[in-house]
């Protein structure tokens, strides 16, 4: 099987390498970033990584995609044209009518309509939407979460701009709006009508994936100052009242974690596959509303993770 990684020196994009190094035998992989002369390691072997240039592309089964939505946009009738299936995970695509936009836990269904073109959700969308996946069945009014977001989730860039900054040093190509070292930002994008586009994508992307188009949804996105790992407190109100089998729903559901005592941090989930899920409790004062803290690594499971079992269900099928 033939697999090109697109952007496959980023953060994302390595990381994509190292899982299909692990969960794969037998697979050739093209790596492709702005320029040569590097190379990256796979199963023993140095792999030249190429410019990317359409004579350079090969007939392909697969295209994982770890680039920002410009060159996603430009690159994808290149790849579509040499055979493969792309999997994305910009945010090009994801709410175009005709592209499955899927987290394999929640919504694996949705691949069936595929044109050879698949989003995976921004990584705090993924992160909600499996455990309110889970409680669906309880049929959920309202959703209000607020995130504390690592900042390698702004890429190669993020990590430089809190290490520079760290070190009394300005990074002139910081993503942030502010000083990240020692600081909060509650902000992830422009803002657009008060919310901002990390926010923005957190609601759309949602109400899609749950096919829940008028569900009542808002989010505070909040940039924190550590490397690795997104974390969120997540308040949901349900139509019917019943905290053991709500605790039941959680943590019986397939890619969440459950702890009924204590507490998961970002420190802890680092390169783990699922959603750590804890302090779940019932609101002090308001019927049918539970809150809950939610922890995952967001370039595993919120990236890399997902968008290779989105292709390991498209080969199983
Ligand atoms: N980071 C996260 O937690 C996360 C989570 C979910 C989704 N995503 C999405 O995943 C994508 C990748 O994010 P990332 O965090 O991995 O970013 P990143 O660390 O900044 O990596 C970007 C990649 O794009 C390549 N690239 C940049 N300009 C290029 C050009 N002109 N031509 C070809 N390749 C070029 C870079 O290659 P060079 O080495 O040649 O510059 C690098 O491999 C983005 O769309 C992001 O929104 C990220």
């Amino acid at each position: 099987m033939k697999v090109a990684v697109f952007g496959a020196t980023g953060l994302v994009g390595s990381l994509m390498i190292k899982i299909l190094e692990e969960k794969f035998d037998n697979l050739e992989v093209y790596p492709f970033a702005s320029e040569g002369g590097r190379t990256i390691k796979f199963k023993e072997r140095e792999i030249e990584v190429k410019p990317i240039s359409e004579y350079n592309i090969p007939k392909l089964d697969f295209a994982l995609f770890a680039v920002d939505s410009f060159l996603s946009k430009l690159w994808k009738d290149a790849f579509l044209k040499k055979g493969a299936i792309i999997i994305d995970n910009s945010s090009a695509f994801r709410l175009d009518k005709d592209v499955p936009l899927v987290v394999p836990e929640v919504n694996i269904e949705d691949l069936r309509f595929h044109k050879g073109l698949i989003a995976n959700p921004n990584c705090s969308t993924i992160q909600l939407t499996i455990p309110l996946k889970a409680l669906m069945k309880f049929s959920i009014k309202r959703v209000s979460v607020s995130t504390y977001q690592s900042v390698s989730g702004s890429g190669r860039d993020g990590l430089n701009a809190y290490h520079f900054e760290k070190e009394g040093k300005t990074y002139e190509k910081t993503p942030f709006s502010n000083v990240i070292y020692n600081n909060l930002i509650p902000q992830i994008g422009n803002f657009q009508n008060g919310y901002s586009e990390e926010e923005w994508k957190i609601i759309n992307e949602t109400r899609k994936i749950l096919k829940m188009d008028n569900l009542i949804i808002s989010a505070t996105a909040v940039r924190v100052p550590i490397e690795f790992c997104h974390s969120q407190s997540v308040e949901v109100e349900l139509e019917k009242e019943n905290f053991d089998l709500v605790e039941d729903a959680i943590s019986n559901f397939s890619g969440i974690v459950y702890k009924n005592n204590g507490y998961f941090t970002p420190r802890d989930i680092v390169n783990k596959d699922e959603v750590y899920i804890s302090r779940l409790r019932k609101h002090p004062f308001l019927d049918n509303v539970y809150l809950f803290w939610s922890v995952f690594d967001n370039l595993r499971k919120g990236a890399a993770l997902n968008a290779i079992q989105i292709m390991e269900a498209l080969i199983e099928d």
